[in-house]
């Protein structure tokens, strides 16, 4: 275990994670701390030319969408996916797919998904996360991979396939629950931010008129509000079992509005004693 401090948070699509984490590291930067933002996602960026970690990074996390969507079509054709990150990157394929209706999902691909996905991120943790541990950095990552894991599986699920399929997705299911609870990817604090599904919708409309990729169950043919809900039912019910064996803080917000929900959240998350040491430290240090 390094000296830095990792921070993660869990909760439904639109809960609000990524505004907490932006505010987080706000805070703590103006406390001196060297705090990095961490996701997959970055990691693309950050490292584009490098053949490791940065190649298998780009490829696993294409793959992981080439599989969502394998053999699915698009009014009538089958969807084709770039086969280089580069294209994918460029031609805006994540944007189109959370837009377009998609047919003929077949459950085979989402698992799969699932699976990419937890190799990602067997890369992620000890290529990018540690080393910023490591180097003393607090590392802020606004979404336990966990979740992405999750719904690719619960996407495979919502697919009509047979009783042998479906014990196979039960026991990828209990694995990666297992694998995301050891101390290889578990957080110093983690963070479950609860509350109403539906002012979660009512955020992300606000925000950008329609839902992304793995935010409903597009993937497997089923669009619009009722199928998000849906889906983000069985997430959060998911989130309260793991954040229960996880000891993970829990944040509930509310309709009464971002300013107030923030500051709540970031004086749960700095009375936790790691992060107060932390916190402590930096002032320490200055004088
Ligand atoms: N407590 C809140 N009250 C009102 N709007 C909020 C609140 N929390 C987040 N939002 C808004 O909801 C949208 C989604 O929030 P975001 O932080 O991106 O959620 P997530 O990262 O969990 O998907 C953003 O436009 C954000 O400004
Ligand atoms: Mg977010």
């Amino acid at each position: 275990m390094g000296q830095g401090l990792h921070i993660s948070f869990l909760g439904v699509d639109g809960i609000g994670k990524t505004s907490l984490a932006t505010h987080l590291a706000q805070l703590l930067r103006e406390h001196g701390l060297p705090v990095r933002l961490i996701s997959w996602r970055r990691a693309l960026e950050q490292n584009e030319a490098t053949p490791w970690p940065g190649h298998a990074l780009q490829q696993l996390w294409l793959e992981t969408y080439r599989l969502l969507y394998g053999g699915s079509s698009c009014n009538g054709t089958p969807v084709v996916l770039p086969r280089d990150y580069p294209h994918w990157r460029d031609g805006d394929y994540e944007d189109r797919l959370g837009r377009s209706e998609v047919s003929g999902s077949r459950h085979a691909g989402p698992t799969a998904a699932a699976l990419v996905e937890l190799a990602g991120n067997v890369v992620l943790f000890p290529e990018i996360v540690r080393p910023a541990l490591q180097r003393g950095e607090i590392v802020i990552q606004e979404t336990f991979p966990y979740k992405h894991v999750l719904k690719q599986l619960l996407i495979a699920e919502r697919i009509p396939s047979d009783p042998v399929h479906g014990e196979l997705i039960d026991h990828v299911m209990s694995f990666m629950t297992t694998m995301f609870g050891t101390a290889a990817f578990q957080p110093d604090i983690g963070v479950l931010m609860d509350g109403p599904i539906s002012l979660a919708y009512e955020w992300r409309m606000d925000e950008s008129g329609h839902v992304g990729v793995l935010e409903d169950f597009s993937a497997a043919g089923e669009r619009g509000k009722l199928s998000f809900h849906r889906l983000q039912e069985q997430t959060v019910d998911a989130f309260r079992r793991v954040a229960k064996d996880w000891n993970w803080l829990v944040h509930t917000v509310d309709d009464t509005g971002l300013a107030t929900n923030m500051s709540r959240g970031l004086e749960l998350i700095t009375a936790h004693p790691a992060l107060r040491a932390a916190m402590a430290d930096r002032h320490v240090g200055r004088d």
